[in-house]
Order: C-alpha cells, then structure tokens, then sequence
C-alpha cells in the first residue's frame, strides 16, 4: 500500500465514534473525518472521498441501513465496513445486504481492524481488475487450506509439506505455508529448512510487516514455497493469541494465491482459529481407530458451536501398510465421504524423514501422484472442476484384505 488508508467514520452514537477513531489512530490510518446518519453522513463522504468507511450499526438499525445505501449510491466502490457492539444475526445479515462488505463486533482488536480493512481493499481491488479485465493472473487468490487431524501422526505435516511444494512448483501458485502446530510443529524439518524466524516474530513485528515486505519474514523452500515456521522453543507459543494468529492469515491471504495452515491434533483455540479462517479444512484421518474416534468426536464438537460442516473435506491418509479399518466403514462411522484417500508409500514416508517431500523427490510413486492430484483438487485446478474430482470410495483401494476389527464403534458390521 504506498500510503495508508483513509478511514471515515459514521455512527450516530458519538461514543462509538470515537472507539473506532483510537483505533484508527493506533493503527496508524489516516482519519478522514466523522459523521452521524443520513444527509450529514452522505455530504463528508463526497467530499473526503475516504478509502473505507466504517459504519456504526445502531439498535434499530433502519437508519444505518438507509445510511449504508446512500453512502453505496455516492461512492459505489468505496468499501464499508459495518460494526456493532453486540452480535445480531440479523444485524450482519442485513449490513451485508445493505452492501457492507465485511463486519466487525465491538469491542475488537487494532489487528482485526487492520485485518478487515486490507481484506476489504484488497476484494476492492480484484473487482476493479476483473472489470477492467487485468483480473487473469489472480488465480485463486487469498484461499486458506488448514489441514488439521484428530489425532497425532495422522500426515498432516505430511499431507501439507507435500501439497505446498506441488503448489509450488508444479501448479506455480505463490504458496505459504504456515506452521500452527503448537506442540512441536516440524514443518521445517520436513522441508530440510533451518533458521531462527518463526512465527513468534512474524506476530512481534506484525505491525511494520502489514505496511511492509512479508517476504522477508518468511523461509523460501528450493520449490518457490514460502514457510512460517514454528518456535523451536514451544514454550515460546504462550506469547501468540488466537487473534494474532488470525491476523497473520489475513495478511499472508492478502499477499498469497494460497495460505496452507499445517495444525496441532487438538481443538485448541488457536486451532479453532484457523479452522474458522479456512475456506476449506483438510481433516485428515488414518484407518487407525483413535484417529477415526476422535474425528467422529472433533466433528461433534464443531457441531457444537456451529462450525460450518460444508468446508470440511476428508481424507483418508494410509499411513501404516498394514491393514486398518474398511474405508467404506470409515465412512459409515463417521457419516462422510472421503474427499480424498492417499495411499500407504513407503516414498512419501521416507521423504517426510529425510526432508524431501515425495512429490519432489519421486513425483511418480503412487503416494506423490494422489497428493499432486489433491492440490489440483483443492484449489480447482484439476482437469475436471471441483466436486467432480472427489474420488469415488473404494477405488484403487491399496489394502490386500479386510480386517475385522474388535472395535464396537468402528468395526465392520458392528
Ligand atoms: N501416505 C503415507 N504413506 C506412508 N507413510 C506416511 C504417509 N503419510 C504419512 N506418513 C508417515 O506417517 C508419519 C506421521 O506423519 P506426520 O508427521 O505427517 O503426521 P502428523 O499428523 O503431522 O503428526 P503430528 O500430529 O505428530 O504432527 C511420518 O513418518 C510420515 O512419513
Ligand atoms: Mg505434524
């Protein structure tokens, strides 16, 4: 951004006014002036011209909506960003309708300021270039990939290494790849990368970095992948909050075609926060019974607090070559088709051991072969779009024979 936005600030309330006004001082924006509802609001804003608009959702929110509408019919392409104290469903739902492009609940953070005002600008900017017809080398931009696990050895690290390389290199998307693990993340191990950055200090220096150079925050792998790693010290995650974690997705997804998020196997909270930041969820199961166990109780969980079930993919990752539990069993179990299986390969194992990821160290061996497929998958680059690329279960199924397991919860016919 050569120089810093200018936010203009419309609530009735002056109260609200003025929360929005430090905020906007302590993020550094520039501030365009401040109005309350209707012809006051509507006349600042053709003059200032600001570059986004923050408008304060009242409790009977006609006013701000009408507000909304007269400010949308004087500056089309100025974005606006609605807020309010309390969450209302119906208060979202109508901004959004009214024309708001993002919301925010008070009190909230500078970061997530900052955050939704770069996504807003950004959305801004790749409508103006798809209308004028610049939009072709956008690609899938600001897509977020968390691939997460119920249970520890699964291949999440695995999957991710593998499907960020082939992004990479073979896909040519520009591909960061962030190391949430917050037990013992080995992103970089995986990678064969060392250096003492990590996602500790991309959170300390957040602030110059949103107005700055990402890049050189971020470890560049021989494919083009870029990599956030973890702390090597774990302790050192005690200083990294949920909503710095959102933050640095916000801004890696303004800067990449894809944000792949590698993950802890708990619904920790900042787990929780990357899966509410993915736009599609790779969770990853083995044919042990732990792992499908504990799934089918992490999807539960996220009934709970109404995750959104349509983000999540499953796939099925054969990590052991012995036999497990019937994949169409997996299913039943767990109420959900496999998006994907990647099968046992003894490469994919010794690749993520010697810090080559298979796709680059034997892009022919089966195992590398379904996960470079997954990452066309994933980001609707394969031959055919889509669901359509969805592997259909139980074929090319690699297991010799079926076990009958003594499982009540998972065994075949139990
Ligand atoms: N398709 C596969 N075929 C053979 N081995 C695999 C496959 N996928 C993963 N592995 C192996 O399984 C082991 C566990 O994988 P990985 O570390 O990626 O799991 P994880 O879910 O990230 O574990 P953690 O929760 O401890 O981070 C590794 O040794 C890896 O090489
Ligand atoms: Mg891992």
């Amino acid at each position: 951004m050569a120089r810093q936005p200018e936010v203009l600030v419309i609530d009735q309330d002056p109260q609200g006014r003025f929360e929005v006004k430090q905020l906007v001082k302590q993020a550094q924006l520039g501030f365009a002036g401040e109005a309350g509802f209707g012809t006051e609001a509507v006349s600042l804003a053709s003059e200032v011209t600001p570059d986004v608009i923050f408008c304060g959702m009242s409790s009977s929110p006609e006013r701000s909506l009408r507000t909304i509408e007269a400010l949308l019919d004087v500056l089309p392409e100025t974005p606006i960003i609605a807020y309010a104290r309390k969450e209302t469903v119906e208060g979202v739902r109508q901004s959004m309708l009214a024309g708001a492009r993002d919301f925010l609940i008070f009190p909230t953070s500078v970061e997530r300021l900052i955050a939704s005002i770069q996504s807003v600008l950004e959305s801004e900017e790749r409508k103006r270039l798809r209308l004028s017809g610049q939009s072709k080398a956008l690609g899938p931009k600001g897509l977020v990939v968390t691939v997460f696990g119920a249970k520890g050895g699964v291949g999440k690290t695995t999957v991710a290494t593998n499907l960020g390389v082939a992004l990479a290199s073979t896909l040519g998307q520009s591909v960061v790849l962030v190391d949430a693990d917050h037990s013992f993340g080995d992103v970089a191990d995986m990678l064969e990368l060392s250096s003492d950055l990590s996602i500790v200090e991309l959170v300390r220096d957040l602030d110059t970095l949103e107005r700055g150079n990402v890049d050189d925050a971020l470890l560049k792998h021989e494919s083009g992948l870029r990599v956030l790693p973890a702390p090597r010290d774990a302790l050192k995650w005690r200083g990294v909050t949920p909503d710095s974690v959102r933050a640095i997705v916000h801004l890696l997804a303004s800067r990449f075609d894809i944000v792949l998020i590698d993950t802890a196997a708990m619904l920790s909270e900042l787990s929780l926060a990357v899966l509410e930041e993915a736009s599609v969820v790779l969770w990853v199961t083995s044919t042990d019974f732990s792992s499908i166990n504990n799934s089918l109780s992490g999807f539960e969980s996220l009934r709970q607090i109404s995750y959104p079930d349509d983000r999540i993919r499953l796939v099925l990752n054969v990590t052991s070559s012995e036999d497990g539990v019937r994949p169409a069993k997996i299913e039943e179990v767990l109420k959900r088709e496999f998006f994907w299986t990647v099968p046992y390969d003894n490469r994919v194992r010794v690749g993520s051991q010697i810090g080559k990821p298979a796709v680059l160290a034997s892009p022919d061996s089966p195992g590398s072969k379904s996960l470079m497929e997954l990452a066309k998958a994933v980001t609707g680059s394969g031959s055919t779009p889509g669901g359509s690329t969805v592997q259909k279960k139980g074929r090319s199924w690699p297991f010799r024979r079926k076990q009958v397991s003594s499982s009540a919860q998972v065994a075949e016919g139990g």
